[in-house]
């Protein structure tokens, strides 16, 4: 039997139904309802701040609780139904926001973003999170998607926060060309999970398959026409058609990029998070440029063609396939060079050189604290590095690093954020820092 209390005041146990006046949105893809005289914080799925909600209880500790939102009683003004059947409460895990507007997920990440700045790094600003070119009503963006295969080995899309898969005939996120890979829905029998990648612009899909060490002749010849890898567990990869890599375009020109190696999933994010980088850290002839953390190296391409031969660029990969990418793909520009390994170490051994110019794009984590030592240890009276470019996809670490980043004599110049996860609470940032104490902003 459902319990349903009219206030949250009292823990309630998993399963309980509480009505809920729903707060402020927070990092993660929830709102929050706080006990005041208790401590006690709720945070709930599936609504939206403002509204009136039955929750049903999911997770319950002395300190906190998680619910779904299974029945609203005063919807927001930017609620809309869920294009996808299974965005819901106890469903598919992949998206937040699809009972939102666009507009109004764009709103909720920058209030996430401009609370994360606040609380973490105590600094305010007002930040737009702007929509990624290209991009259709939110939807037909994902350009890799990995499904994951459950018991009955059926390939699907794992519930939230759960180890289950469930069941789905297609991702509404999912870019076509990944739907037409046609995973779903079929058995792929003791795999993991199906990773799907493709490159809109050459139409070009890979399939990279996780879990077991070798695939028998029945995997092989289930497998459509694509290029197909299968991960080991020590990350070898084994080639089973193709040859492993998918040709993508962005800023004018194509990049190769290893099949489960970095790329931006949404098809606009490469293009635009590129034009950003540029514009943000004004790269000169001449100049000395780091891409730390460079994937496949698309910022170090774009800094050496800016910087020139009489310019250098040092860019930093621990990935050996994505090393193996960035050289390729910076081949016609000698004077960038990528060094592979972690980039603490590598930086560690080298020091920053002659740079003038950091662009960062380290991974959800952040940046490692020697990174940020090194970044703030400028010699007085010498030249040294005058622009930080720092691109995130976590607002927190983001935050985190910021804080320490401001003391260590860096100053905030902008702030911008891009949709390029619609649907979900994932959100990419770019900051601008240069040289100097107190707010710019
Ligand atoms: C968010 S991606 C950025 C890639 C690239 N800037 C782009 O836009 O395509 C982060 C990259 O950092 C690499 N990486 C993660 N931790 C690292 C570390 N400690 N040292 C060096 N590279 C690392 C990952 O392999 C990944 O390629």
């Amino acid at each position: 039997m459902e319990r349903v209390s009219t206030q949250a005041s009292a823990v309630p146990q998993v399963g309980d139904v509480v009505e809920l006046a729903v707060g402020e949105v927070v990092h993660g893809g929830w709102c929050v309802c706080r006990e005041n005289d208790t401590g006690w914080v709720l945070f709930v799925r599936h609504a939206l701040p403002g509204e009136r909600v039955l929750a049903r209880i999911t997770q319950s500790t002395a300190r906190f609780a998680r619910a779904d939102a299974i029945e609203i009683l005063a919807p927001s003004p930017d609620r809309v139904p869920a294009p996808c059947p299974y965005a819901g409460p106890g469903a598919c895990g992949g998206c937040d926001w699809q009972h939102a507007s666009l507009a109004a997920q764009r709103r909720l990440k920058a209030e996430v973003i401009a609370q994360q700045l606040r609380r973490l790094a105590g600094i305010d600003v007002d930040v737009e999170v702007e929509a990624v070119p290209g991009d259709e009503g939110g939807l037909e963006w994902r350009t890799t998607v990995s499904f994951a295969v459950g018991e009955r080995g059926i390939a699907g899309l794992r519930r939230h926060r759960s180890r289950d898969v469930i069941e789905v005939s297609r991702c509404l996120i999912a870019h076509p060309l990944v739907t037409a890979a046609g995973v779903t829905g079929r058995r792929w029998p003791g795999w993991e999970q199906v990773e799907v990648a493709v490159a809109p612009a050459t139409g070009e899909r890979g399939i990279l398959l996780w879990g077991r060490a070798r695939p028998g002749p029945d995997d092989v010849a289930a497998l459509p026409a694509d290029s197909a890898q299968v991960a080991g567990r020590a990350g070898r990869r084994t080639p089973l058609r193709g040859h492993g890599y998918l040709t993508q375009h962005a800023a004018g020109r194509d990049w190769r990029v290893s099949l489960g190696g970095f790329w931006q999933v949404h098809p606009g994010a490469a293009d635009a998070l590129a034009r950003a980088v540029l514009t943000a850290a004004d790269p000169q002839p001449g100049q000395g440029a780091l891409d730390l953390y460079c994937g496949a190296g698309l910022f170090a391409g774009l800094l050496a063609q800016a910087v020139g031969p009489a310019g250098r660029v040092v860019a930093i990969e621990e990935n050996p396939a994505a090393v193996r990418d960035a050289r390729h793909n910076l081949r016609e520009w000698p004077w960038a060079r990528v060094h592979r390994g972690d980039v603490a170490a590598v930086l560690g051994r080298t020091g920053l050189g002659e740079a003038s110019i950091a662009v960062l794009d380290p991974p959800r984590t952040g940046l490692a604290r020697p990174v940020i030592e090194l970044l703030s240890r400028r010699p007085a009276g010498q030249p040294g590095l005058h622009r930080i470019a720092y691109v995130s996809c976590d607002p927190a670490t983001l935050a985190r690093d910021l804080r320490l980043l401001l003391d260590g004599g860096w100053r905030l110049d902008s702030l911008r954020g891009f949709d390029a996860f619609p649907m979900t609470h994932h959100v990419e940032c770019l900051a601008t820092l240069s040289p100097g104490v107190g707010p710019r902003m």
